[in-house]
């Protein structure tokens, strides 16, 4: 099981209360697919992702964002169950969507960055320290059902 120390856990829950579902979703998202495009092809029934400006206007990927998120958000509430809280999530982009794993970490790493524009200096080193060391457990815990 991952050991958090008491100041992980307040950095995350902390940065946490700070996000915006729906916009910062979005602007992930959005980084995703512009930063890797082959990422797009998992969403061909979004319509056009292919540049920021109809991505902007794209409700579908609004929507997905905010679910992206939503899920992440569950896990900030279940630190000690990182894993078992994205279990099914997990295996349905293993066996159903056959999404490479590899992506969970460039989401991670588009997350990161859409976090400290927003943040700041308030997105210490420390504070960067807690959040890498969350996403690095929700992309393993999204990672496990691939090898199951
Ligand atoms: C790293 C964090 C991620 C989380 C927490 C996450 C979470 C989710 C959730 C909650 C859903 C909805 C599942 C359902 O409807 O039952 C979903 C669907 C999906 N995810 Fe992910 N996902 C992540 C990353 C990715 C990445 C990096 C890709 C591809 C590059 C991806 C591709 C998809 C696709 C194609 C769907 C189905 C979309 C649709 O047709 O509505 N996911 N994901």
């Amino acid at each position: 099981m991952v050991h958090w120390t008491a100041e992980e856990k307040s950095a995350i829950q902390s940065v946490w209360k700070q996000v915006n579902v729906d916009q910062d979703g979005h602007e992930a998202l959005t980084r995703l697919f512009i930063v890797y495009p082959w990422t797009q092809r998992y969403f061909s029934n979004f319509g056009n992702v292919s540049t920021a400006a109809a991505i902007a206007g794209n409700v579908k990927v609004q929507e997905h964002g905010r679910r992206v998120l939503g899920a992440i958000g569950e896990t900030v509430s279940h630190l000690d169950n990182v894993k078992g809280t994205l279990h099914s999530l997990s295996e349905i982009h293993a066996n159903k969507l056959y999404v490479d794993p590899e992506n969970f970490r460039r989401f991670a790493e588009v997350l990161v960055i859409v976090l400290a524009a927003k943040l700041g200096t308030s997105f210490t080193p420390q504070v960067q320290h807690s959040v890498e060391k969350f996403f690095a457990v929700v992309v393993d815990g999204l990672s496990d059902g691939y090898y199951n």
